[in-house]
């Protein structure tokens, strides 16, 4: 018997990098896997990941229309969701008077209205019956780097998103938990090539997607006592 035997797990932005770390974590520990992300379930995007119980759905989680749509495919195929991992996001590295009204749009579009969206989606199927949401946040959500405005902001918003429901649903049964990982050796990096700078860790030197699946894992096995209120994740 594993540890999510039995659980229904949704994870958005799942179809690289961390997200799907956590999927495969999760679904060796047993979980029914359901991947979200613009480019799965479509034939055009990455091959699916080697989970025995998967579900890919392509999903924009700046689309209300295909949240619903996606929801009805987890509710008919999978059932009500146990665990919801929202982690899709986007990153942008500009100083600030580079960065214009629309690269701060974009990225509060995603990384915070976008995990809105998906929680106003997911939240009243789990909230009868309780469940895990865990949020992925960033060390960008509580300190300030150089040329972080845009993300900084999205982060600062989804960590103030995460206490207020923490402390809207304290005592529900439905726990929540903010991970806040550090830098991650991702795609995200790829445009920016840290190992080429010197203001930036190098790849080698950073978390890997597996690190923050860990974290997930062992957030969402803890007994019904215990919540997980915070991880902060930094590499040693
Ligand atoms: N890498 C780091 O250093 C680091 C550190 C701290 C926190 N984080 C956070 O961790 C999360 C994952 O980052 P990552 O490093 O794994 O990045 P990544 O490799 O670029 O993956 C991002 C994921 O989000 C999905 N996504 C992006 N926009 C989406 C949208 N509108 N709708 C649905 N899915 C969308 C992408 O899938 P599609 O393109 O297929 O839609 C992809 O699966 C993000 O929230 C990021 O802020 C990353």
């Amino acid at each position: 018997m594993s540890a999510l035997d039995g659980k229904v797990a949704v994870i958005t932005g799942a179809s690289r990098g961390i997200g799907r770390a956590v999927a495969v974590k999760l679904g060796e520990a047993g979980a029914h896997v359901v991947r979200l992300a613009r480019t799965l379930g479509t034939g055009g995007g990455p091959g699916p990941v080697e989970i025995e119980h998967a579900l890919d759905i392509a999903c924009d989680i700046t689309d209300a229309a295909d949240l619903l749509r996606a929801a009805e495919r987890v509710r008919e195929s999978a059932g009500t969701p146990d665990i919801l991992v929202s982690n899709a996001g986007g990153f942008l590295l500009k100083p600030f008077l580079q960065t214009s009204a629309d690269d701060f749009r974009a990225q509060i579009e995603v990384n915070l209205v976008g995990a809105f969206g998906v929680l106003k989606t997911f939240l009243p199927m789990m909230s009868d019956r309780g469940g895990h949401v865990v949020t992925i946040g960033s060390v960008a959500d509580h300190v300030p780097f150089p040329g972080n405005a845009a993300y900084s902001a999205s982060k600062f918003g989804l960590r103030g998103l995460h206490e207020v429901l923490r402390a809207e649903y304290a005592g529900s049964g439905l726990r929540m938990t903010l991970i806040s990982p550090g830098p991650t050796d991702t795609a995200l990096w790829d445009p920016i090539g840290p190992d080429r700078r010197d203001d930036l860790p190098n790849r080698s030197a950073m978390l890997t997607p597996e690190d923050v699946a860990d974290a997930v894992l062992y957030a969402v096995t803890r007994s019904s006592r215990a919540v997980v209120d915070l991880i902060r994740l930094s590499a040693g």
